[in-house]
């Protein structure tokens, strides 16, 4: 009998011992010039798992207002908004190391000084990493939508994690949500609008109006390529 073809996304979604993650990591390929960026770049601008909450005065070296951006893929709207906003700190979370080696050559070609990484589920960050009311604003741009039903259990964009991203942001603290995938939306508009830890900042509810300050990221010109709607729902920590 012929075997299923393999599907790491299904092992390890079924797996008794692993917690149901939003990625599945894949040996991405870096470039050596990736490589070498995360070899020399990440002791700078990188943060390894801490044994305590961050200090994140001591992580950016200073007091500024911060922005946490989840699954920055290659970094561009990362990259982009630390460049606009000097007085800003950003920190990003992204699992793929192809990505995070593309940003940290960007980073240094730019001279971005107000930038750090983890390599690390965000989830984890989010509620291992980050002291209570630390971010003023948290994006994430185009999750991995996680098409098939038996997956959806994945979605980043759940009710039990929006509760734990609340507890992170400082109070009237931006979030920002974008995706291309219509049915996704529909599930960030339902738990967005169900918390009560968030309220939405259009007028009469709804998605908003696409922001002219977010910058086109990779995720996004692949939807609009594929004649996909872009969705943005802009919401504020009550
Ligand atoms: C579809 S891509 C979008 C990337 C980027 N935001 C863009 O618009 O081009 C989603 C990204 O989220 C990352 N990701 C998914 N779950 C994550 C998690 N729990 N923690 C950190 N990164 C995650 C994936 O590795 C992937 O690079």
């Amino acid at each position: 009998m012929k075997e299923p073809a393999a599907d790491p996304a299904r092992d390890e979604a079924t797996s008794r011992h692993r917690p149901i993650r939003s990625f599945v990591r894949r040996a991405g390929r870096l470039t050596p010039s990736q490589a070498r960026a995360l070899a020399t770049l990440w002791p700078r601008f990188g943060i390894d798992p801490p044994a305590a909450p961050l200090d994140l005065d001591a992580v950016f070296g200073r007091t500024a207002p911060r922005t946490l951006e989840i699954g920055f893929g290659n970094g561009e709207n990362l990259a982009e908004l630390a460049a606009r906003h000097p007085e800003r700190d950003y920190l990003g979370v992204e699992v793929h190391d192809p990505g995070v080696g593309h940003l940290l050559q960007r980073i240094e070609r730019e001279n971005l000084g107000n930038i750090r990484l983890a390599r690390h589920d965000a989830v984890e960050v989010v509620n291992q990493w980050l002291p209570p009311a630390s971010l003023d604003e948290v994006l994430i741009f185009f999750p991995d939508p996680w098409h098939k039903k038996r997956h959806h259990k994945r979605r980043l964009v759940q009710p039990g994690f929006l509760a734990q991203l609340a507890r992170v942001m400082a109070p009237r603290a931006r979030l920002h949500l974008a995706t291309d995938w219509a049915p996704y939306a529909e599930q960030m508009l339902e738990v967005s609008e169900a918390s009560a830890e968030f309220e939405n900042t259009v007028a009469g509810g709804g998605y908003a109006p696409r922001p002219e300050t977010r910058p086109v990221t990779k995720f996004e010109r692949r939807g609009l390529k594929l004649g996909h709607e872009v969705f943005d729902l802009l919401y504020r920590r009550t």
